[in-house]
């Protein structure tokens, strides 16, 4: 069987011989094999029509007058456009030495005349098959080149993104601490004055205008907490601090005593659990639990607030949970509600900034967990959250 090259691409084979009677019986089988035959009756003829043809393949005769075989096949090796085209020796000797000599040149194959018609096509089909093999592999590897290429220019670009992504962020939050921080100043000017207006001129004003001052006061005071709440976001990122062990039963006593008018104010029952000691940043911690018991409270109905505080082993770190039976949340509000401003309620019905869930989140992330909420409308909520154990990062 002829290893057969592929019938799609015809074909070109020069074939160099001084004898034209060898010329012929060869045309006549390669023709009849379906190749293009180009011919040449001696060495410098042979190179010339290579250089401008390009064959796939070359017969070459040994003993030619003029250059010789050998020669010939040297100097095609020397010309970039014929260096790769495959040389296959014809000679009438059956000396070894021109067998050796034929492979140092630079030749792929050696066949001896007489000629054997299926050797001469067998041997040719497979260099033909092994060329075209040897191309695609060229234009394969080339393309993986370019691919490689193209990738590594589309990371870097990434790369460069992300740093100038960072970068940015990092500009923005600082303006956001910059920005709130120098509005503390003029908006305690503010509310100092309107206070100071209500106490002096309360019996000389009439009604609309004292209503007009403490609807003043109200819009001043919700700024300062939308100010205390933007600071503390953007504290978080320029404070990153490293995580220490940290006792959770303290830090939700702190947070209880932070919040001792509201719980006080609403009646609510706050339960707590055995808590364990984790790895974490105090001041974060007490933000998040604050944050979660104060919207415990604040989403519940007043007198009847149960909120209970535990924790479970959840293997490499420990799963806390802030239990309420308040209004509770529906699926479909799971993410967003821990999207920066994002609130589900009206400020009349709920104050609020929608600030504190994206707190809370940030500071999860920051100790490696991952934050949650379990509810369903009207059967409370589940806000769970992980935190990473003693001698674990
Ligand atoms: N315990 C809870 N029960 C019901 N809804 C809640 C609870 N906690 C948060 N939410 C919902 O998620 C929203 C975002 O919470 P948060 O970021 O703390 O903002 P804020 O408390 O300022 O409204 C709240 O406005 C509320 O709609
Ligand atoms: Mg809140």
């Amino acid at each position: 069987m002829y290893c057969l090259p592929d019938p799609s691409i015809r074909h070109v084979v020069l074939v160099v011989d001084d004898t034209a009677a060898n010329i012929a019986v060869l045309a006549e089988h390669l023709c009849a094999n379906g190749l293009e035959i180009i011919v040449a009756q001696n060495g410098e003829e042979s190179i010339e029509r290579a250089r401008f043809a390009k064959p796939d393949l070359i017969l070459l005769d040994i003993m030619m007058p003029g250059i010789d075989g050998f020669e010939t096949c040297r100097r095609l090796k020397t010309f970039q456009e014929t260096r790769d085209i495959p040389v296959i020796f014809m000679t009438a000797l059956a000396d070894i030495s021109d067998k050796v000599t034929a492979y140092e040149v630079g030749g792929v194959d050696y066949i001896t005349k007489p000629f054997h018609v299926e050797e001469v096509l067998a041997r040719v089909n497979a260099h033909l098959s092994l060329q075209t093999m040897q191309r695609m592999m060229v234009t394969q590897n080339r393309l993986l080149q370019q691919e490689n290429a193209a990738r590594s220019a589309a990371e870097e670009v990434l790369a460069c993104r992300t740093e100038e992504l960072a970068r940015s962020n990092a500009e923005l939050e600082q303006l956001a601490y910059v920005a709130s921080h120098d509005l503390q100043e003029p908006l305690r000017m503010i509310t100092s004055y309107l206070q100071l207006l209500e106490q002096r001129y309360k019996d000389r004003i009439d009604a609309d205008a004292n209503e007009f001052i403490a609807f003043a006061v109200d819009g001043a005071k919700r700024m300062q907490t939308l100010i205390d709440d933007l600071l503390a976001y953007s504290r978080l990122g320029s404070r990153a601090r490293a995580l220490q062990p940290t006792s959770c039963a303290d830090i939700v006593s702190d947070a209880l005593r932070y919040l001792g008018t509201a719980i006080e104010e609403s009646g609510a029952k706050v339960v707590c659990g055995n808590l364990p000691t984790v790895m974490g940043d105090e001041t974060q911690l007490t933000q998040l639990f604050q944050n979660l018991i104060a919207n415990a409270i604040k989403f519940s109905e007043d007198g009847s607030q149960v909120i209970r505080i535990d924790a479970e082993d959840a293997g490499n770190a420990w799963c806390v949970s802030v239990r309420d039976n308040g209004i509770g949340i529906a699926p479909e509000y799971f993410e967003r509600i821990f999207v920066m401003f994002q609130r589900l309620h009206s400020r009349a019905k709920y104050p609020g900034t929608g600030i504190g869930l994206a707190l809370c989140k940030r500071i999860v992330d920051h100790h490696h967990g991952r934050i949650w909420v379990e509810s369903e409308i009207g059967q409370g909520s589940v806000f769970k959250f992980t935190l990473p154990k003693v001698g674990r990062r």
